[in-house]
């Protein structure tokens, strides 16, 4: 990835050599910035009935005469903000990927102010369109030409406010292309060695200090309910925790907890049939955490660090765990699992009882944990779940900011109630109804010494469908959480 920001004269866009210009106009009619061979070619397309100063308008242009770039893509924005821009990238990139473009200009002329939020939605549209999943699939060589991108700012001040952006948005993308990277390779590459593996790798290529327990190690610290998950398996769980330190070793760490269930089948409570290839991103949760370490040592924030996967297999088998079953947490806390289904829960909660011995300011979990979520906010924001407001108002904001959206559900104490158990301190389910409440209950019951939230991502981690496949989610929202965290 090569990003810039190149500061041109007003009405210098047409001299611009690049093999692409990807002109972005918000407002309602051609800006008096943009150069003359340009502007009339616009007005001339808005004559013609081929172009409209409309979000979603897209016109490709060819050999303009008088301009450097052989092709220009003029788009309209429904307004001027990051989200309508991000918008209108995803599509203008996509028309220009199949092109023989290396080196595309971007302009974003006729919004009030253009700030780092712009620039990042930039880099980050330009990752999602240049990604291509080929790990198993080496035959898809359709990878983009795209190498380098220019965006052009009118003044020194822009472009560093711009800049900024593209070096956010730059460490961002690293991280979701990572996530992505490892959640959609499948069950039988991305076991849970695999991905103690993989985040060995990325922590030394970075720097960041990594410990991996293994079973026999996970089975000594005590952590019961993670074991009784990964019983059923052949693959042994692996326990991942790694350490970024940027701030003073005093400075209280922030810690996230990802959710690494490399397979879901639900065990002895077996899913249906239908979809059931999907539950291989159910460590999509792992899969951000380990992204959002790699975007943060790029970004380098003044901030302690700590990203934490609890990884495991859940499948049925003799030796798996049974309905009706107990077992001891970390906490000393005993449950009764009523169902092997939900089982993301019960290996939260001893990660979530381990990561107390950090002392940590605050403490995030991310899960791909129930379907009732994809009822609740379907796939476009993630769930959030805290007791804490202020974590939660953090939360919530940072998603706004990195377009990486979340939505706080409760978790009034009433919601409690049916995880209440004849034969343990608590059933890992209840009822149907409010079940992503429920599982955050359920979380909840491990969290009383620690400021704590949880992301539910079920609807989020990835996509069905002809274009399935992981997301990346919420690194975004988490690197800017935790970017928020320095400032501080
Ligand atoms: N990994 C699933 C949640 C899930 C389901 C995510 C579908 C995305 C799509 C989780 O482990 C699970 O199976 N949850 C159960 C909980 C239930 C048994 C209380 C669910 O949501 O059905
Ligand atoms: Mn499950
Ligand atoms: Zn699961």
């Amino acid at each position: 990835m090569d990003f810039r920001t190149h500061v041109i004269a007003p009405g210098a866009t047409s001299r611009f050599a690049a093999d692409a210009l990807l002109i972005v106009l918000a407002g309602d009619a051609v800006p008096a910035t943009l150069d003359e061979p340009l502007a009339a070619a616009v007005k001339e397309a808005v004559a013609q009935g081929d172009f409209a100063h409309k979000a979603g308008k897209q016109v490709y242009l060819r050999q303009v005469a008088g301009v450097k770039a052989a092709r220009v893509l003029v788009a309209a924005v429904a307004n001027g903000s990051a989200k309508a821009l991000k918008s209108a990238l995803v599509s203008g990139l996509n028309t220009l990927k199949g092109l023989g473009v290396k080196h595309l200009a971007v302009q974003l002329l006729g919004f009030d102010t253009l700030q780092s939020a712009h620039a990042e939605a930039l880099a980050t549209a330009w990752g999602d369109a240049v990604y291509v999943y080929r790990t198993t699939k080496p035959s898809a060589t359709t990878v983009p030409k795209l190498e380098k991108l220019s965006l052009l700012a009118a003044s020194k001040a822009e472009a560093t406010e711009l800049g900024a952006g593209l070096v956010r948005g730059a460490g961002i993308v690293e991280g979701v292309t990572l996530a992505r990277e490892l959640a959609n390779r499948p069950g039988n590459h991305c076991t849970p060695s695999l991905l103690a593996n993989e985040a060995r790798k990325m922590a030394k290529a970075n720097d960041l200090r990594i410990e991996v327990l293994d079973h026999k190690a996970i089975e000594k610290a005590g952590m019961g309910s993670f074991l009784s998950v990964a019983k059923g398996s052949d693959e042994p769980p692996r326990f991942i925790v790694m350490h970024y330190q940027g701030a003073a070793k005093s400075v209280a760490p922030v810690v996230l907890v990802g959710k690494g269930i490399t397979f879901d089948s639900g065990g002895i409570s077996l899913k249906p049939g239908a979809e059931m290839d999907e539950m291989k991103f159910d460590m999509g949760g792992a899969a951000s955490v380990i992204g959002t370490m790699r975007a943060v040592a790029q970004l380098k924030p003044k901030v302690n660090l700590i990203g934490v996967v609890a990884a495991a297999e859940n499948m049925p088998s003799g030796r798996a765990v049974k309905p009706g079953d107990v077992v001891t947490s970390l906490s000393g806390q005993t449950i009764e699992i009523l169902n092997t289904d939900a089982e993301g829960r019960l290996i939260l909660c001893d990660a979530l009882t381990y990561v107390e011995r950090f002392k940590p300011a605050a403490v995030v979990d991310i899960a791909t944990l129930t379907g009732a979520c994809i009822i609740a906010l379907g796939n476009v924001r993630s769930g959030l779940f805290s007791a804490d407001d202020g974590l939660a108002a953090e939360l919530q904001a940072a998603g706004e900011a990195a377009l990486d959206t979340c939505w706080r559900m409760p978790v009034d104490d009433d919601y409690d109630e049916g995880l209440k158990s004849n034969f343990a301190d608590m059933a890992n389910i209840a009822g149907r109804a409010g079940g992503a409440i429920t599982a955050a209950m359920f979380l909840k019951r491990f969290t009383a010494k620690l400021r704590w939230a949880h992301l539910d991502i079920a609807g989020t981690a990835w996509k069905s469908g002809a274009a399935k496949g992981a997301t990346g989610r919420p690194v975004g929202l988490l690197t800017h959480y935790v970017l928020s965290q320095a400032a501080k």
